[in-house]
C-alpha cells in the first residue's frame, strides 16, 4: 500500500493579477489536507477510484467521461499513468480522502491531485521531481479553472510559501519572522473559473484601466514579498488592506466577503482581505496571537462556516528573499 498527503492553500497577495503575468504570495496550509491511498487489488479488478467526499466509487472507465463527478480526479490518474509510461491502467483501488473544503479557495483540487500522482507514482515504482508532480496537477488544474496561473499546484507541491510568477522559474519564500493567519470561510462556493472568467471579459472592455489595477496589486505583491523575507511582518495587514480594495474593483468581492473583512478588521486583526478567486469562498486576515479568539469569535458572528489558524513559520536557514526551488 502506498500513501501520499498534500497541504490546502492559501494567497496571501496577487490573486487574479496573477493570471496576467503579475507576481502572487501563497502559503501552504497544513492544518487541512488531502491523503491518497493506492493498494494492489487482484488481477482483473481494473482501476477503482473511491472517492467518499465525491460519494463516488467506480472504475476508472466509469469516472473518465467529462460529466461525472469524479472526471478531474480520473483525468489526473489518465495524465500520471502516461506520464509514468504505463498504457494499461493496473490492477488497483485509489482511496481519497479531504479535510479541505471544496470550492472555497483553498486548493481542494490541486491537493487531491498532488497526492493522487505521488501515492500512484510511489505505488507503480516511479520517482517524480516536485516539479514534474506539479506540472502533472497543473493539467488538472486546467480542468478546474480553464485559465490557471499555475500558483495552486506549485505552493501546494512544493509546500512552501512561495513568490509566484507565472511561466517563470518557481521561487521560494524565505520567512524571516512568523507571522498568524485566520482563514474565514464565506460557506458560498464560487468556482474560481467564473471569477477569472468574468475579469477576463471586464480586462478586455476596459483593458488600460484593468493593467493599472494589476499593476497596483503587482507593486503590493512585491513590497509583501520583501516585507516577508525581511522580517517586517507589521506591514503585511496594511498590504492585505490595499489588496483587498483593489480586487473589489476588479469586481471579485461579495457582500459575505465584504462582512468578513470588516468584522475582522473591527475586531482587532491587522488586516484583511479575500484569497483566492472570490464572490464567495474565504478571506484572510493577519492576526497576532492575542486577537486570534477575538477576531476568530467575531468571523463566526458575522457569518463564517469555519475558520482556521495557521500560522506562516519561519523558514530554517540564514537566507533571505528568493530562492529557486529544485528541479
Ligand atoms: O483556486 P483559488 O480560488 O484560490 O484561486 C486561484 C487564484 C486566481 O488567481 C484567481 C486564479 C489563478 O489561476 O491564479
Amino acid at each position: 500500500m502506498s500513501s501520499a498527503c498534500a497541504p490546502g492553500k492559501a494567497i496571501l497577495f496577487g490573486e487574479h493579477s496573477v493570471v496576467y503575468g503579475r507576481p502572487a504570495i501563497a502559503v501552504p496550509v497544513s492544518q487541512v489536507r488531502a491523503c491518497a491511498t493506492v493498494e494492489g487489488t487482484p488481477p482483473g479488478s481494473g482501476l477503482v477510484i473511491d472517492a467518499t467526499d465525491l460519494h463516488v466509487c467506480c472504475p476508472l472507465r466509469t469516472a473518465s467521461k467529462a460529466e461525472h463527478p469524479a472526471y478531474a480526479l480520473a483525468t489526473t490518474v489518465q495524465h500520471t499513468l502516461q506520464r509514468l509510461g504505463i498504457d494499461i491502467a493496473p490492477d488497483l483501488t485509489l482511496r481519497i480522502s479531504s479535510t479541505i473544503p471544496i470550492a472555497c479557495g483553498l486548493g481542494s483540487g490541486a491537493a487531491v491531485a498532488t497526492a493522487t500522482v505521488r501515492a500512484l507514482a510511489q505505488h507503480l515504482g516511479h520517482t517524480l521531481s516536485t516539479l514534474e508532480v506539479s506540472q502533472l496537477v497543473y493539467q488538472t488544474e486546467v480542468l478546474h479553472h480553464g485559465t490557471p496561473s499555475g500558483i495552486d499546484n506549485t505552493v501546494i507541491a512544493f509546500e512552501q510559501p512561495i513568490y509566484f510568477v507565472k511561466d517563470q522559474p518557481i521561487q521560494l519564500l524565505a520567512v524571516k519572522r512568523a507571522f498568524w493567519l485566520l482563514i474565514a470561510d464565506t460557506g458560498v462556493a464560487s468556482p474560481t473559473r467564473i471569477a477569472v472568467a468574468d475579469v477576463r471579459r471586464a480586462w478586455q472592455k476596459q483593458a488600460a484601466a484593468f493593467e493599472a489595477l494589476f499593476d497596483k496589486i503587482a507593486a503590493i505583491a512585491d513590497q509583501a514579498a520583501a516585507a516577508i523575507s525581511n522580517g517586517n511582518t507589521a506591514a503585511l495587514g496594511p498590504l492585505m488592506n490595499e489588496n483587498h480594495e483593489l480586487l473589489v474593483r476588479l469586481g471579485v468581492s461579495s457582500p459575505e466577503l465584504e462582512r468578513l473583512v470588516r468584522a475582522a478588521r473591527e475586531a482587532g486583526a491587522q488586516g484583511a482581505k479575500l484569497s483566492g478567486g472570490g464572490r464567495g469562498g474565504n478571506m484572510i486576515a493577519q492576526v497576532s496571537p492575542p486577537e486570534t479568539q477575538r477576531v476568530a469569535t467575531a468571523l463566526k458572528k458575522a457569518g463564517a462556516s469555519s475558520v482556521i489558524a495557521s500560522c506562516v513559520e519561519a523558514t530554517a536557514g540564514p537566507g533571505s528573499g528568493w530562492q529557486a526551488a529544485p528541479a
